[in-house]
């Protein structure tokens, strides 16, 4: 019995030995084609080959492609888990011919690894054709011998292969196995056709148009052919099970799937265990293809497949984030096809336990609302959308999980309400930011890319050039001209200026001509390439279709590629101090400094930080070039280049290598940069972390000065540490014994300082009154002033002496910084004769206060005239009297 390594190479090796070229499969994020979500089939990568646009050396190639279903017009999230058949991530097989052979060749191919190869029972083979393909069922009858009831003819778009909205298609042909009787299910095009009996395994698709917009369809240059072959169905087939959920590579998913939550895959637990097997490799390889889990776009889609498969596992019982614990088992199953899975373990690991952290702290909340609010829906009706959308804002619940969580009661979700609740949160968010009028003046961007093309970029060899101008806008329209003082933004033909992107701020600098002069304050990269140079006129009339001198303020620029520089030692020094997960998250490299944010679960120790500070400055020593090289994607992916999360690379990118080689790399940092550098690593001089937070969860920042900026920081340093020394006469290297030791004895000093006041108060100081008390009224009474005590010291002392009358009143106005403070005290026993907050507001009236507050038996009040403060103890004292 083959397995599914196995099998894959035969596939490939069958169609090389048939003089086809072995191509790598294409990431899941599409490089070539801005409309798809995922590459949703093998002949993604090859679609300008169809059109013509792209020119290769081979005109066969043989994949096994990666494949995402789950978003855009492919979309199989639903039925994962609940048939038999179908996956999120899949691996499709697949032969192509560029104009070379067509119908003919494709089905004989295919006839003969299907039959000899794979020695599959003819009689349980079966195909589907175009209705109108009257070429394709005669070439079926003739190849594989089969009578007119094994060739099916579906007239539906079943039968007609298109990629997306837009893109190569055209009429198929699919190649169906029968699983035989004890399986439910009908041929194709028969009312049970769902069911599983009838296998579609491959999918022989006769490539004969483009579909260039949703209303036109035109010829390709010349017939080709696109296949693709389920891998699990032809493995499921191969190795005589009915599900794709039992063959060996999914039984063992499944198995730790079992061992790691302590559960088995049986009954009604099956279908969670086979949504965590199948999400799992979803998951994996999107985060391997640079896709982090976030709340649009792919991101989304990524975080919808994990949290459901969390939600299973929830459902196992699992209580702990569990996912990344089945991580090793995919990894050594599937690590040798796909070798990304290796390189990204770290980071699919992290990911996958920081999201299941994440989501576990809401899922159980989340679970009892949804249970409460469906408890008395029965089958057939519908959960209130407002609840939904609750889910789905409060606890982080994506819509479709909940209708995955009511599927099994055949519970729907009311979609109406739950989108008027969506657009009703939208609404109030537009409102808070329409009125910017921003929207309105990107429109003129596309217009002047349309006509003029992209701008030429010279600034990664010079900072001076020529250049025409070919773009006036102002307002947000284009203009003939522009005079001086006016702001405008101008658009060049080729420009050494430096757009900001990738995080590098854009240049500023200065474009001169005849008599006039153009003060850039900012450059920017707008609709796929067109620069923009924003500014004022200072001189003259600046004229659409002038010749202009350009130049870019050096010093500046020469600060940015230092900090740009600087980034990407402090990114692998990182990686080299915490680990292989850090992958860059953000950057902003301007002149003044750099931040560099990247993927790390909790924050950085001081001894870290110092330790990546230090393999920076070590590299910076080495003073090795900068070496920048343009090269093909998988060149430098070969030559184990950073950066490849997340972004969208072109067929060649550039790759900013510096530093010794380090292991088996080739130097010390490799990555894929658009950005501007340093010559040599000498040129940053220094490098200086100046923090370390965090900016969200999971994700921290570091922040760092270079060259003079990070000597003049540490000078200012050094001269504070000098100014201390001076100022302890001590030596710099003892000052932090000193400042430690004067901090413990200022502490002690004013614990003494405290009890001393507090001894002074209650033995009097000779001066005022004295604290022994006097008979007023028929009470004893203690009234005196306090110097340098403050309010808070006073309660205690009132308290202290209230205890040594036993019975009797007392009245402390403490005078501190410039104003007074009262407490008065009354024994329990008199507080029916005498009320602290009467006593109180006489003081306080005397010291112009507001009269203050209190109890009975504790009151006390403030007032700015400290000088009155002994008519305050005279106001208590007459109104006890009276
Ligand atoms: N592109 C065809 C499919 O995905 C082969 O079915």
């Amino acid at each position: 019995m083959s397995g599914v390594n196995e099998i894959r190479s035969t596939f490939l090796q069958y169609f090389a030995k048939n003089g086809h070229e072995p191509v790598a499969s294409s990431p899941l994020v599409p490089r070539n084609d801005p409309t798809l979500m995922f590459t949703n089939a093998g002949m993604v990568q090859f679609k300008n080959v169809f059109t013509g646009l792209e020119k290769r050396d081979y005109t066969r190639a043989t994949t096994a492609q990666k494949v995402v279903r789950a978003g855009g017009k492919h979309n199989d999230l639903d039925n994962v888990g609940f048939t038999a058949r179908h996956h999120t991530f899949f691996e499709m097989l697949g032969n192509f011919s560029f104009g070379d052979y067509f119908k003919e060749e494709a089905i004989s191919l295919a006839w003969n690894l299907v039959t000899k190869e794979f020695a599959l029972d003819k009689s349980r083979l079966l195909v589907t054709v175009y209705s109108e393909d009257e070429e394709a069922a005669r070439l079926w009858k003739s190849i594989a011998g089969f009578s007119d009831d094994k060739i099916i003819r579906i007239p539906t778009s079943d039968n007609f292969w298109t990629m997306g909205e837009t893109g190569p298609c055209g009429p198929c042909s699919e190649i169906f196995y029968d699983q035989g009787e004890s399986v439910w299910g009908g041929p194709p095009g028969s009312a049970e056709e769902d069911g599983d009996r009838f296998l579609e395994f491959w999918n022989l698709v006769f490539m004969q148009f483009e579909q260039v917009s949703p209303g036109e369809r035109v010829a390709l240059p010349r017939p080709s052919i696109d296949t693709g072959m389920g891998l699990e169905r032809i493995a499921a087939i191969l190795q005589g099970v009915t599900s794709n959920y039992e063959i060996d590579l999914f039984r063992r998913l499944i198995a730790a799937v079992e061992e790691a939550i302590g559960s088995r895959a049986e009954g009604d637990a099956l279908a969670s265990h086979r949504v965590i097997a199948d999400h799992l490799r979803a998951t994996a390889f999107l985060i391997a293809d640079g896709v982090l889990p976030s709340n649009e776009g792919r991101g989304y889609v990524l975080r919808r497949i994990m949290r459901r498969a969390m939600r299973h596992a929830k459902l196992l019982g699992a209580r702990e984030p569990v996912l990344f614990k089945l991580l090793p088992t995919l990894v050594s199953e599937m690590g040798r096809a796909y070798p990304e899975l290796v390189r990204a373990e770290a980071l699919i690991s992290e990911t996958l336990k920081l999201e299941e952290k994440r989501f576990l702290t809401t899922l159980d909340r989340g679970l009892i609302l949804l249970n409460e609010a469906s408890q008395d829906l029965a089958h057939g009706d519908s959960l209130d959308g407002e609840v939904a959308f609750k889910l789905y804002d409060t606890y982080g619940f994506p819509l479709d999980l909940t209708q995955d969580a009511l599927r099994a009661r055949g519970v729907g979700v009311d979609l109406s309400s739950f989108q008027s609740a969506m657009e009703r949160q939208k609404a109030e968010a537009r409102a808070s930011w329409v009125g910017s009028g921003e929207a309105a003046a990107e429109t003129v961007w596309f217009a002047i890319r349309e006509r003029e093309g992209a701008t030429e970029f010279l600034g990664y060899d010079t900072e001076a050039a020529e250049a025409e101008v070919r773009a006036i806008v102002r307002d947000g329209a284009e203009v003939a001209e522009a005079k001086a003082g006016d702001a405008a933004a101008v658009v060049l033909n080729q420009t050494p200026f430096y757009g900001e992107s990738g995080g590098q701020v854009g240049d500023t600098g200065v474009l001169k001509g005849e008599g006039v002069r153009f003060e850039v304050e900012d450059t920017q990269k707008v609709a796929n390439g067109l620069f923009i140079h924003r500014g004022k006129v200072t001189e003259g009339t600046l004229k659409r279709g002038a010749a202009l001198e350009l130049v870019v303020d050096h010093a500046r620029r020469s600060k940015i590629r230092s900090n740009h520089s600087a980034t990407h030692l402090l990114h692998e020094g990182l990686r080299e101090v915490l680990g292989t997960h850090v992958a860059q998250k953000g950057s902003q490299v301007s002149p003044d400094r750099l931040r560099f944010d990247f993927s790390h679960p909790k924050p950085l120790d001081a001894s870290e930080l110092a330790r990546v500070e230090e393999l920076a400055n070590a590299v910076i020593l080495q003073n090795t070039s900068v070496e920048t090289r343009l090269m093909a994607v998988d060149d430098a992916i070969a030559l184990g280049a950073m950066a490849l999360f997340g972004e969208k690379y072109g067929d060649e990118v550039r790759v900013v290598s510096m530093g010794e080689p380090k292991g088996e790399k080739a130097a010390y940092s490799i990555e894929l940069c658009g950005g501007t550098h340093v010559r040599s690593t000498g040129d940053i001089g220094l490098v200086h972390v100046l923090s370390e937070s965090a900016v969200g969860a999971g994700v921290r920042r570091v922040e760092a000065l270079t060259g003079a900026a990070a000597r003049d920081y540490l000078l200012e340093q050094d001269a504070r540490v000098k100014r201390i020394a001076a100022t302890l006469k001590a030596a710099p290297s003892e000052i932090v014994d000193r400042v430690e030791a004067l901090a413990e004895d200022r502490r002690r000093l004013e614990r003494e300082l405290t009890e001393a006041k507090k001894k002074l108060a209650l033995a009097g100081d000779g001066q005022s009154a004295s604290s022994a008390p006097k008979e007023i009224g028929g009470v004893s009474f203690v009234g005196r002033v306090l110097d340098g005590v403050a309010a808070k010291d006073l309660k205690g002392l009132v308290d202290e002496v209230k205890a040594g009358l036993g019975s009797g009143i007392v009245a402390f106005v403490g005078v501190a910084d410039g104003k007074a403070s009262v407490v008065i005290g009354v024994t329990e026993d008199l507080t029916s004769r005498f009320s602290a907050v009467d006593l109180v507001r006489a003081a306080s009236e005397a010291i112009g206060g507001k009269g203050g507050g209190g109890r009975p038996d504790m009151a006390q009040a403030g007032g700015p005239d400290a000088d009155r403060a002994q008519d305050a103890v005279a106001a208590v004292e007459a109104k006890l009297a009276s």
